[in-house]
């Protein structure tokens, strides 16, 4: 196969792609003021952080380098990692009690929110009442029916909201988005996605900080409205493992791929999820599934088969493969289209015929042009073409999406529904796989099937 690898740069990107659904969007006056520097000294969005830990680390980093945010307010449940975030504003951001202090604080644009899942609906609702833009993590939402009330408060106060899954944001992703759209990979009947990990780290028994104790860990905070358990360092640590505050796997992992999906194919959500999967391997450091295998039916015409585990990692650690009929695009470290070439081969069919009719088969051009049979030269099969990235990485092109939508007062790329709709999905898949049965979405209502 000549491998014909054609390396672009990305270092354009599309502007925002206006993925809203047309919300009607408002400004509060300290809004209007920071964007129309009338008033505003620097034109920058005043940031607070909801939510300072591991992500929320990662997240700051980049947004500290941004020139149009200024990180200004901070709270969390742990003070060690309360305390690292301030040092990481080189003491510039305010340290607040909590989220509802921090939200009545004056001078702040705009929230990072970066709680556990289980909180991610009463921090969201509670900073756009309180008129502020917010930048969520994934998955939106706890539950699917969480996804409608946080929907209905962005409508209510006209606020922005962009959701934490930035892969889309990435330029590979942008686009495998515009391949699809111009009919490259021909009919596309299925996507195949996998994400898998081996380790314990991958698996989310991650360490705990010697110096957490319920003086440092402010256990109430942190389970918020969930079920009431005594102090424990490995829920508070190691979230995820439990469903009183995260749904795993799913949400955690698949949640990226769904949006990915959704995005790309220009697809909302699935007609019906099936889902198997178990605790197999980790027991005793949770109650959520190691391994889940999802099937997700389209109405756009495509399947996706999306399966992952924490019990292996050398079988391919991650990627989405779009399946089309003239060609592959994996969405991988890089972006690769892979030409297909169908070859009919009929020779083995043919070579049970009588003699003559074999031979006239053999002479009808038609069957010379269309069939590779062994007596025939192969074709020359033309090579791949692939894709890397440069420049920014996706977290800082997500926020930058974001900080266009506050400028401009429109919803960003993953608005409000995309983030509803991909998490949607990830319930989905936990239910069936609890349930042992089908689950289908409800277009009218926007939301599971009751
Ligand atoms: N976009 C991504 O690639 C990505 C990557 C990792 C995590 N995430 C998401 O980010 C979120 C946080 O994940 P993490 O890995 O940083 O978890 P984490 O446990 O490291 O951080 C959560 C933080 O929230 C704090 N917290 C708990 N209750 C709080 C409350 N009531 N008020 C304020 N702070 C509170 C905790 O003390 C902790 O510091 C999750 O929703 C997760 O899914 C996204």
């Amino acid at each position: 196969m000549a491998n014909n690898i054609n390396r672009r740069e990305f270092i354009k990107r599309s502007a925002a792609t206006g993925a809203g659904a047309g919300l009607t969007l408002g400004m509060n006056r300290r809004t209007e003021a920071a964007f129309n520097n009338t008033d505003s000294p620097n034109g920058r969005i005043a940031i607070g952080f909801i939510g300072t830990g591991a992500r929320a680390h990662q997240v700051m980093g980049d947004v500290l380098k941004l020139p149009g945010f200024e990180v200004v307010a901070l709270c969390d449940a742990y003070k060690g990692r309360l305390g690292h975030a301030a040092e990481l504003t080189k003491g510039r951001a305010k340290v607040y009690k909590d989220h509802r202090e921090l939200l009545a604080a004056p001078g702040i644009d705009a929230v990072y929110i970066g709680t556990p899942d289980h909180l991610h609906k009463q921090h969201a609702i509670a900073a756009l009442e309180a008129g502020k833009d917010v930048y969520i993590e994934k998955p939106l939402t706890y539950t699917a029916a969480e996804g409608l009330e946080i929907i209905a408060a962005v409508k209510k106060t006209g606020r922005i909201l962009q959701v934490g899954s930035q892969n889309i944001s990435a330029p590979s992703q942008i686009k495998a988005k515009e391949i699809v759209a111009s009919g490259r990979l021909g009919q596309i009947t299925m996507i195949r996605a996998t994400v898998n990990r081996n380790t314990a780290g991958g698996a989310w028994i991650y360490p705990i900080p010697p110096d957490a104790n319920p003086e440092t860990v402010n256990w109430e905070m942190f389970l918020g409205s969930a079920p009431k358990h005594p102090f424990s360092l490995e829920r508070f640590f190691r979230w995820r493992c439990y469903e009183d505050y995260s749904g795993g796997m799913a949400t955690d992992l698949f949640v990226h791929v769904m949006t990915t999906i959704h995005f790309v194919m220009g697809a909302q959500a699935p007609d019906m999820v099936t889902a198997a999967g178990s605790l197999y391997r980790w027991k005793g450091s949770r109650d959520v599934p190691d391994t889940l295998d999802a099937i997700m039916q389209y109405p756009e015409g495509f399947t996706v088969n999306l399966s992952g585990t924490f019990n292996n990692q050398s079988a391919g650690e991650r990627g989405i493969q779009i399946l089309g009929t003239k060609g592959t695009l994996t969405l991988g470290r890089d972006l690769i289209f892979t030409p297909d070439y169908p070859v009919e081969d009929n020779e083995w069919i043919v070579d049970s015929w009588p003699s003559e009719l074999q031979k006239a088969y053999y002479n009808d051009p038609k069957v010379i042009a269309a069939e590779m049979p062994r007596r025939w030269e192969p074709k020359v099969i033309e090579g791949e073409e692939r894709w890397g990235s440069v420049g920014p990485d996706s977290t800082t092109l997500h926020f930058q999406n974001f900080q266009t939508a506050v400028k401009e007062r429109k919803q960003p790329v993953e608005d409000v529904y995309a983030g509803h709709r991909a998490a949607a999905v990830a319930h989905m898949i936990n239910w069936s796989a609890k349930h042992k049965k089908p689950v289908y979405w409800d277009r009218s209502r926007d939301n599971v099937k009751a």
